[in-house]
């Protein structure tokens, strides 16, 4: 077994991860132009009634907003379209363009005519609309190792958002996940906090360009501060059994494994930073004044406006949950606090500029303002929560827009384009990681006569781009235009002298010269995709052995979102590939099958030999004697 030179480098990551995150925080600060207009923003501001200020303040869901009228009259400073809030009237880039146009229009038409700044979750490509270039999900990124590629791939989504006018995503997720049986592993870039912090800033500078300022640029939000990745598994297990749970961890742990990225992001000039739904030892990140306002505001500089997570602060006094509640595009939408005043004043107070909300807006607005007229929230902290906003604002150069030229048509010709596709094929090929090769099997540089191709994920566009893609939780087969599955990439480059036959099962593969399994997990997204077995479907298992026993050479590749218990199929392969969540462009999984691209990518998480070896656990760099280890993949000779 050949061990990569990361492996060394990995052992020291969370040593040096700790002395990097101590030395960098206290050099941390956003970047000078985030406050370059504070001397307009201060007479603005003094203009601003308080209903103005909370106005700007708000965040519903589009979905939860069913008279527009209300974007003027209550002046509403953002708005969001989350996982699955598409336009009444369809999905395509045109219809985005209208949907966003037309709520602008009402912002501008309110008292003072500041305009929406308008997110969405733009994860991994433009994710949400029909045609978009779908990269791979943050996993597979990380496998690359490589912060100029990422840049690249920020740039491109920036640039297929702001065609649509959008000017904000939530991402990057820096999250440092240590428990791979979370549905959320996959946003992550790798265990390794230091895979990170190389990579998250890279996300953000590729978004926002050099300042923001730039008809191509689009305000970035790292998430979710802080230790998402960290929460211990709640007794019990069932759906959500590690989502918006606990971290239960001294300081010097928590900074160490989880503030990663976020020293560089602020200094890249992180526009926004979205704290967490979980708790650090009981207390909700999203009401935490030492975490928000001390350690990110205070130590670490960051001038930018933190943004709540759906409906996370309904969840700082008892929450419940509300099945009658209004449907929204996530589960959070559904639970609501008793006591919801208290909620508003804890997390405000506690620094938080921006709250993302569904039905409940008026109610926030009624609620901030009475907090505020009975001294409960010191009108200061209103000021600067507004402040913090109209920064990003100025900072975008939206003060002075014409919201008819948002949508930048320039750049909607490239929309879904073969140069963005061209990049995100090279994405994937550079994060396929090499596990297995016996015989030197790979790459196979000529198709021989027959392949037969298997699995559950052969044939799956939906499979190869995982959840947040086109609805929130994703879905199964060809939901979108464009791209290309494995199987189409295979009988791509056969040409005429190889046959490709497909069956799932891996029945009739009798008589084949080799054999390629596509195996996995379906798609998932946050809590819905935390799971206590990872281990390979019985199907796919089945395949593999089918395709064994008739005797042929068998490639496995897996499309999971997170490292999976291979069991047998360990053994029975002769070649496995990773491939992860790879989005659109099967292609690029080819290319490495082949040896049009080389061999490459690098393990961001170790891979485990059974669910015993789950999860990582706080104090340990990484598992004992794992499959693969962290920084593990081969290379071709
Ligand atoms: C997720 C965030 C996301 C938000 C908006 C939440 O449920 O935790 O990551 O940005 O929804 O869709």
């Amino acid at each position: 077994m050949t061990f990569s030179p990361l492996a060394p480098f990995a052992r020291l990551a969370i040593l040096s991860t700790a002395f990097v995150v101590l030395c960098y925080s206290a050099l941390a600060a956003s970047p000078p132009w985030l406050t370059a207009n504070d001397d307009k923003i201060k007479a603005i501001v003094e203009k601003m009634t308080l209903a103005e200020k909370v106005g700007q303040m708000t965040q519903p869901d589009s979905g939860s907003v069913k008279d527009l009228d209300d974007i003027t009259t209550l002046a509403l400073g953002s708005m969001l379209s989350g996982g699955s809030s598409d336009p009444e009237s369809g999905n395509k880039l045109s219809d985005w363009a209208d949907f966003y146009t037309e709520r602008q229009k009402r912002a501008l038409k309110s008292r003072l005519g500041i305009p929406l700044i308008y997110g969405v979750d733009a994860v991994h490509g433009h994710n949400n609309l029909l045609g978009a270039v779908v990269f791979p999900h943050n996993i597979g990124l990380g496998c690359t190792r490589n912060p100029q590629l990422v840049e690249e791939i920020a740039r491109i989504t920036a640039r297929e958002v702001r065609a649509s006018g959008i000017q904000w995503t939530f991402a990057p997720s820096v999250a440092v996940p240590r428990d791979i049986r979370w549905g959320r592993a996959y946003e992550g870039f790798s265990e390794d906090p230091a895979v990170v912090a190389l990579l998250g800033p890279a996300v953000v500078r590729g978004l926002q360009g050099t300042d923001l300022s730039g008809k191509e640029s689009v305000a970035a939000c790292a998430k979710h501060f802080i230790g998402d990745g960290g929460t211990e598994f709640k007794p019990g297990g069932g759906e959500g059994m590690l989502d918006q749970g606990d971290v239960r961890v001294d300081e010097a742990t928590l900074r160490a494994i989880h503030l990663g990225a976020y020293p560089d992001a602020i200094k890249a000039g992180v526009a926004t930073i979205m704290p967490s739904y979980s708790s650090w030892n009981g207390v909700k990140c999203s009401g935490n004044k030492q975490l928000l306002t001390d350690i990110l505001k205070n130590e670490l500089g960051f001038e930018g406006f933190l943004i709540s997570d759906y409906n996370a602060i309904d969840q700082l006094v008892s929450p419940e949950t509300d099945e009658s509640a209004p449907e929204s595009n996530n589960a959070a939408g559904q639970v609501r606090s008793a006591d919801y005043k208290k909620c508003i004043e804890i997390s405000i107070n506690a620094g938080m500029d921006m709250v993302m909300l569904t039905d409940r807006y008026k109610e926030f607005i009624t609620m901030l303002q009475e907090l505020v007229e009975e001294g409960k929230v010191p009108m200061a902290r209103i000021d600067d929560a507004v402040t913090r906003i109209l920064r990003v604002k100025f900072a975008m150069g939206m003060m002075e827009a014409d919201p008819d030229l948002w949508p930048n048509k320039e750049l909607q010709p490239e929309f879904g384009s073969e140069a963005h596709r061209k990049v995100a094929r090279q994405a994937v090929a550079e994060s396929v990681v090499l596990l297995k090769n016996d015989n030197a099997l790979l790459p196979v540089r000529k198709l021989p006569r027959r392949v037969h191709v298997a699995g559950s994920g052969a044939d799956d566009l939906g499979m190869q781009c995982g959840g947040w893609t086109i609805g929130w939780q994703g879905d199964r087969g060809d939901l979108t235009p464009g791209g290309t599955t494995i199987l189409d990439a295979l009988k791509a480059v056969a040409g005429n002298t190889t046959e490709v036959n497909f069956t799932a099962d891996g029945s009739k593969c009798e008589g084949a010269d080799l054999g390629i399994v596509v195996v996995g997990e379906g798609p998932y997204a946050e809590m819905k995709g935390d799971r206590y077995d990872l281990a390979l479907s019985p199907e796919d298992t089945a395949a593999v052995a089918a395709l064994k026993a008739a005797g042929l050479p068998v490639v496995v590749v897996v499309l999971s979102g997170r490292p999976m218990i291979l069991g047998d199929v360990a053994d029975q392969a002769d070649a496995i590939l990773a491939a992860w969540l790879p989005g659109t462009e099967g292609a690029g999984v080819v290319d490495v099958l082949t040896g049009a691209a080389p061999a490459t990518g690098k393990l961001s998480f170790a891979w485990p030999r059974s669910m015993d070896q789950v999860p990582l656990g706080h104090q340990r760099e990484t598992i004992e004697n794992p499959l693969y280890p962290l920084g593990f993949g081969l290379g071709y000779e």
